[in-house]
C-alpha cells in the first residue's frame, strides 16, 4: 500500500514536472516566438545600423521609403515573412521575382543589398534578411512621417522561394473587395489589419497597367481624376504600360491619412483601392472613413497590423539560415 502511493505520488510529480516545463515551454523557449531585443547581445548595433542605411537610401531616393515597406508584404505572405522574396534565380531556386505581382514591380532589392553588407560588417552571419526587411519597413515608415512601432526580431531565412505561392498568395490591384479579404485572412489579418495596412499606399507610385482599366472602366471613378490619371495612360495595352502615377495623389512623399480622403471622394487609384469604399454599406466603408477622420487611429492601428504581419510563420530556432547574402541561400 505504503509503495503504492509512492509509487503514484512519483507518477503525479513527474506528470506535474512535465506540464510545468510544458508550460514554461510555450511562453519562452520552445515555441517559435519572436522578441524585440533578440540581437541585444548578439548585435547590440544591428538595429543603428540597419536605420543609417535606410535613412541614407531614402535621403537618396524617397520613393524608396514606399518599396521597402511592399517588400516586407511581399515577402510575409509568401512562406511567412522568412526572406524568401529576396531570392534570385539559382540552380534550386525560382525567384518570386518572376511572379506576377512582382515582375518588373518590386524593388529595392540594391538598398537591401546595401543595409546587410552594413549589417554584416559590424557582425557577421548573425542578422537575418527577414528582419532587416522588418526592421527596415519601420524606419522607412517613420522617416516619411509616418508611425513607428516596436520590431519583435529573431525570424531565419529561408532556404526554398516559391513562385507559385507568391501568385497565389499575393493580391492583385483587378481584386474586388471579396477577394482582398480572403487573401488576407488566409494570412490570419482581418478586415481592419487590412484596410490600415492598405494605408501604406498613402506613399509610392504605381504603373499605368495596374490602374488603366480602372481610370477607363470603372463607375466608382472621379471623372476629373480619371481624366488627369488618363493622360500618361493611353488605353491601349502596350502603351506606356510602365509610366508611373502616384498611389496618393495628394502627398506621395509623406506618410499621412490622404489615402483614405481619396477613397472618399473615389479618387483610389488602384480598384482594390477603391474597393475598401464603395459608399455603400460594406464592411469596411466605417474603416476607411474612419481612417479619414481620424489620422492617429490609421496610425496604431497600421503600428499593430505591422507587427502582425510581421509574425506570419517565422522560421525560428535552427530552421532556416541566416543568408551572407540576401539573395542566395549560402
Ligand atoms: C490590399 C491589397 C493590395 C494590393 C492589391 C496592392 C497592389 C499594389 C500595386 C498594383 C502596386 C503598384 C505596383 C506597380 O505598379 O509596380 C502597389 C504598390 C505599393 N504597395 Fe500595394 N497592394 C496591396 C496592399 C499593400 C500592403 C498591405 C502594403 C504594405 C503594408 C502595400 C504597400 C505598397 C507600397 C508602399 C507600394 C508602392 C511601392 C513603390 O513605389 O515602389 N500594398 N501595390
Ligand atoms: C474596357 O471595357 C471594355 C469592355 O469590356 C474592353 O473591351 C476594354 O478593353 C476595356 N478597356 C480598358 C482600358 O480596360
Amino acid at each position: 500500500m505504503m509503495m503504492m502511493m509512492m509509487s503514484s505520488c512519483r507518477i503525479n510529480n513527474i506528470a506535474v514536472m512535465v506540464l510545468l516545463i510544458m508550460a514554461y515551454c510555450n511562453m519562452k523557449y520552445c515555441e517559435a516566438q519572436l522578441s524585440p531585443d533578440f540581437y541585444s547581445n548578439s548585435c547590440p548595433k544591428a538595429l543603428s545600423t540597419i536605420k543609417n542605411s535606410v535613412s541614407k537610401a531614402i535621403a537618396k531616393e524617397r520613393r524608396m521609403a514606399a518599396s521597402l515597406i511592399r517588400l516586407h508584404f511581399h515577402d510575409c505572405f509568401v512562406q511567412g515573412c522568412d526572406g524568401s522574396i529576396l531570392l534570385e534565380d539559382s540552380a534550386t531556386i525560382i525567384s518570386e521575382q518572376n511572379a506576377l505581382q512582382n515582375f518588373k514591380s518590386v524593388r529595392g532589392f540594391n538598398v537591401v543589398d546595401d543595409i546587410k553588407s552594413a549589417v554584416e560588417q559590424v557582425c557577421p552571419g548573425v542578422v537575418s534578411c527577414a528582419d532587416i526587411l522588418a526592421v527596415a519597413s519601420r524606419d522607412a515608415s517613420k522617416y516619411v512621417g509616418g508611425p513607428s512601432w516596436t520590431v519583435k526580431l529573431g525570424r531565419r531565412d529561408s532556404k526554398s522561394a516559391s513562385k507559385d505561392l507568391a501568385e497565389a498568395n499575393l493580391p492583385i490591384a483587378f481584386d474586388d473587395l471579396n477577394a482582398l479579404l480572403s487573401s488576407f485572412a488566409r494570412q490570419g489579418l482581418s478586415a481592419r489589419d487590412m484596410v490600415a495596412l492598405s494605408g501604406a499606399h498613402t506613399i509610392g507610385m504605381a504603373q499605368c497597367i495596374t490602374f488603366r482599366s480602372r481610370i477607363y472602366n470603372d463607375s466608382n471613378v472621379d471623372g476629373g481624376f480619371a481624366s488627369t490619371r488618363r493622360r500618361p495612360c493611353p488605353p491601349v495595352t502596350g502603351n506606356g504600360d510602365g509610366n508611373l502615377a502616384p498611389l496618393d495623389l495628394v502627398t506621395p512623399n509623406s506618410f499621412d491619412n490622404n489615402y483614405f480622403k481619396n477613397l472618399l471622394r473615389r479618387k483610389g487609384l488602384l480598384h482594390s483601392d477603391q474597393a475598401l469604399f464603395n459608399g455603400g454599406s460594406s464592411t469596411t466603408d466605417g474603416i476607411v472613413s474612419g481612417y479619414a477622420r481620424n489620422q492617429a487611429s490609421f496610425y496604431s492601428d497600421f503600428s499593430a497590423a505591422m507587427v502582425k504581419m510581421g509574425d506570419i510563420s517565422p522560421l525560428t530556432g535552427s530552421d532556416g539560415e541566416i543568408r551572407k547574402f540576401c539573395g542566395a541561400i549560402n
